[in-house]
């Protein structure tokens, strides 16, 4: 099977150096041309720099996701310049928190309203461009591990990533008269391979830090109100025990998914979530995978950027 993205047009939103940039870069290795959206110009620069490094087309879509009128205009770019959009990637996000005890109002609806009214906005708009054109695309929406099970620590994410889960059932069942598909894709805590990352000094599991200070309602239940409990287990170099295959994957692994979802072998896929994981979402809570030494491995990385492939 040879995919191949020879001929369509990406939107990537939240292409930050380490799972946006692998999705975005995986998308154009397949032979896309991309269109890189960020908040941070200097994301969108290092992506398209990335991009075009392995032989690929990129252009930059700058914007707010929740700003309507900027992801109108973003939109707007991409038709102006490629005349259509294929695949609309929702992955920007708001990552880390607090639990539901400490968490602040305003830092709980701007998490909430990026993944809402974010993914919402872009598959509107790009949804909008692909009916008019009777393009029949896909579009896939970034979840988390925390959309599917619960994680101390990060009430405002696992509210909005639950919610993606089911906004992409409903959005699949808005667009397939048209052929647009709709999925979810879930990463679970990837092992960062942007080399960029990897010689800046990022080496293990790459999620935000929780934020610090006063953690609000701190000391009820403990002493310090900062106790590990409190917070998602953060695993960091070593990769976490728990998972069957020995590892989650990198970004590349999910590019490679994303990439194939969003081909025309998945032409009926739709409405339904992809996962590569390493087994970590299917295990059993009380199943303790093999240890690390007993375990096969999975097959080496298909590695898409030159130097790559961390594992
Ligand atoms: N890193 C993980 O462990 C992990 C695990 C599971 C799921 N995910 C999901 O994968 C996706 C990417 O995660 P990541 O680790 O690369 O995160 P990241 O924080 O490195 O990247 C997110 C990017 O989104 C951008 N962004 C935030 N708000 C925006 C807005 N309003 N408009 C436009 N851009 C905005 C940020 O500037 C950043 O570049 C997210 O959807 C995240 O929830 C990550």
């Amino acid at each position: 099977m040879e995919i191949s993205l020879e001929g369509k047009v990406a939107l990537v939103t939240g292409c930050g150096p380490n799972i946006g940039s692998g999705i975005a870069l995986a998308l154009s290795r397949y032979g896309a041309k991309v269109a890189c959206n960020d908040v941070s110009d200097e994301s969108i620069a290092a992506c398209i720099r990335r991009i075009e490094r392995n032989g690929g087309t990129a252009m930059a879509a700058p914007g707010d996701v929740t700003e309507e009128e900027d992801v109108r205009g973003y939109v707007e770019a991409v038709l102006e310049r490629w005349g259509r959009i294929d695949i609309l990637v929702n992955n920007a996000a708001v990552l880390g928190g607090r639990g539901v005890l400490d968490e602040e109002a305003a830092a709980f609806e701007r998490a909430v309203r990026v993944s809402s009214l974010g993914y919402f906005l872009n598959t509107k708009h790009v949804g909008r461009a692909m009916a008019e054109r009777g393009i029949r695309g896909s579009v896939v929406c970034i979840s988390s591990s925390n959309g599917w099970s619960g994680t101390a620590g990060v009430i405002a994410y696992a509210f909005s990533k639950g919610g993606v889960n089911n906004f992409v059932r409903a959005a699949a069942m808005d667009l397939a008269p048209y052929g647009i598909r709709v999925n979810s894709f879930t990463p679970t805590a990837p092992t960062p391979d942007n080399p960029e990352l990897l010689a800046a000094g990022v080496t293990g599991v790459l999620q935000s830090p929780p934020r610090g200070g006063d953690r609000g309602a701190g000391g009820l239940g403990g002493p310090t109100g900062d106790e590990p409990w409190r917070r998602p287990e953060r695993w960091r170099g070593e990769r976490t025990p728990m998972v069957p295959m020995g590892t989650t994957g990198t970004p590349t692994d999910i590019g490679h998914a994303v990439a194939w979802l969003s081909s025309d072998y998945a032409r009926l896929v739709t409405g339904t979530d992809l996962v590569v994981d390493g087994g970590a979402r299917a295990r059993n809570f009380a199943y303790l995978p093999a240890a690390a030494g007993d375990l096969a491995g999975p097959v080496p990385l298909v590695g898409l950027d030159g130097s790559a492939a961390t594992e």
